[in-house]
């Protein structure tokens, strides 16, 4: 799979989004001519009108006839989803029938792929990771042929280590074990901290994968109220750990799926103060951390840590290589009773990807890699929230992550994003319903829109024909209201 070029006219429209990104040109002002542009950039008039399109296209343009490009007012932006306020009580995790059919859409070719967060191949760097893959295989093949210790390659730990220190985590390679993916650490870390019947309070909405391994575990659950802007309601958080009803807690710390959020980091100094006053261990999942938005990644939990209470959960899935199902897990107090955990589920982790991966981390294609995913994911997110705008019922709400590539999407009642699904599927269009967010049904008039196909004709098509039958399904067709904004 071919690594996808930067262009010229997309290096041209990000110059001039950077202007008006950083307000050298204001809302209304007059954009460069394409002449001027094509000049200053030297590059051709051709380059510079597929920039301008692009940008008119991004809804950072607008043109006005006979007069030339102006910097597009941006539209009113539409409203974040609201937190649900709903029974903090204890309960089983029922999982929604239509996680199976969002899990067999979400990757088929024929479906529109709005369904799972599941980056594109084009948009990883597949075809420098098979070099680097078969060189060492080559090289290293059969070294790379047997088991490596529970804890993985002490190579690949070490360059784990070294990223850490940049986001603020103290890690020594002993303290990370090498996992099948982020999925394999959750469900670890949950081993080593709760029993069946225990109960963990978690996000909500939360990853609907979670969900699963917490129902595999016969564990039950308490759904925090959980805001799309700041997370966890440290409130709610406070009163259910204050109850002793709670043995663990699950919370992603940056860019959670579905909502995006981001707790400030006052507030996650507060929850990792609650939870050790209550010796209640917080498992933190990071998978999305990599994807940030903005000049800084926000600090996990485990790097404010004092009180050695976080299991830190990540892997590069999101960023790299969901196929290699490479994802760790770093604790220090829990490391013995993880190790002794995965010893008898997978024994070990695959050696050759894992050496890869070391090598791809230590020459730098990773950080050059992340730059450009980060780009792509900002870009399409931004793109596909102008079309939200413009063609979903009006009174929908939209969440404004600063990183990852989800959005949240809450429709006004009385739509059913149920039936919207089976709609959908119909026309050969898959996205996340609400439901499967929720271990206990919540969410039915919400979704979830993955942006990880990056941004292309065939998914603002799909996108927009999904906002065409939100309307309807809010009951607004003929109504005469118009969507969200015309445009
Ligand atoms: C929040 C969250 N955690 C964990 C995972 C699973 O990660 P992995 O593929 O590394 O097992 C996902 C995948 O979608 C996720 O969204």
């Amino acid at each position: 799979m071919s690594q996808s070029p930067r262009f010229r006219y997309e290096e041209i429209a990000d110059f001039v989004a950077g202007l008006a990104g950083r307000g050298t040109l204001k809302p209304g002002a007059r954009a460069p001519s394409l002449r001027e542009i094509s000049t200053q950039q030297r590059t051709s008039l051709s380059t510079a009108v597929q920039a301008y399109r692009l940008l008119e296209d991004r809804g950072i343009l607008e043109v006005r006839p006979q007069s030339g490009y102006y910097v597009a007012k941006p539209p009113p932006a539409l409203p974040v989803p609201t937190t649900a306020r709903h029974s903090i009580r204890p309960a089983k995790v029922e999982l929604s029938g239509l996680m199976l059919d969002l899990l067999k859409h979400a990757s088929d070719e024929a479906f529109v792929p709005l369904g799972c967060a599941i980056p594109n191949q084009r948009l990883l760097s597949s075809s420098r990771l098979d070099l680097v893959l078969a060189r060492t295989a080559r090289v290293k093949g059969s070294q790379c042929n047997t088991y490596s210790p529970p804890y993985g390659e002490m190579s690949l730990r070490l360059e784990i280590a070294r990223r850490a220190l940049r986001f603020g985590q103290a890690l020594a390679p002993d303290d990370i074990a090498i996992t099948c993916g982020c999925t394999e650490a959750l469900a670890l870390a949950l081993d080593a901290v709760t029993e069946p019947g225990d109960t963990v309070a978690i996000e909500s909405p939360t990853y609907f994968g979670l969900l699963q391994v917490l129902r595999a575990k016969r564990l039950k659950v308490v759904e925090l109220p959980t805001d799309a802007d700041t997370g966890v309601a440290v409130d709610a958080l406070r009163e259910v750990v204050a109850s002793g009803k709670v043995r663990a807690c699950v919370l992603a710390s940056s860019f959670s799926n579905p909502l995006g959020c981001t707790m400030p980091e006052e507030n996650k100094r507060a929850v990792l103060r609650i939870l050790a006053e209550h010796g209640v261990p917080l498992i933190e999942d990071d998978v999305y951390g990599d994807v940030h938005f903005g000049e800084e990644r926000p600090l996990p939990f485990s790097a404010l840590d004092t009180h050695d209470n976080v299991i830190y959960c990540g892997s590069f899935s999101k960023t790299l290589a969901p196929g290699y199902r490479i994802g760790w897990i770093a604790t220090r107090r829990h490391m013995a009773r993880v190790l002794e955990t995965k010893f008898a589920t997978s024994l070990a982790t695959p050696v050759l990807t894992q050496v890869a991966l070391a090598t791809f981390l230590s020459n730098g294609d990773y950080d050059r890699h992340l730059r450009r995913v980060r780009r792509e994911f900002a870009d399409t997110l931004a793109r596909m929230t102008r079309v939200i705008e413009q063609a979903f019922p009006p009174g929908t709400k939209v969440s404004r992550p600063a990183g990852n590539f989800v959005l949240w999407v809450e429709l006004p009642e009385p739509a059913d994003t149920r039936l919207l699904f089976a709609q959908a599927l119909e026309k050969r269009i898959c996205f996340a319903p609400g439901v499967v967010f929720s271990a206990s049904g919540k969410y039915a008039h919400c979704l979830r829109l993955s942006g990880g196909h990056g941004w292309d004709a065939r998914i603002e098509k799909g996108l927009r024909t999904l906002g065409a039958m939100a309307v309807r399904a809010a009951g607004l067709a003929g109504s005469g209201k118009k969507p969200v904004r015309s445009g």
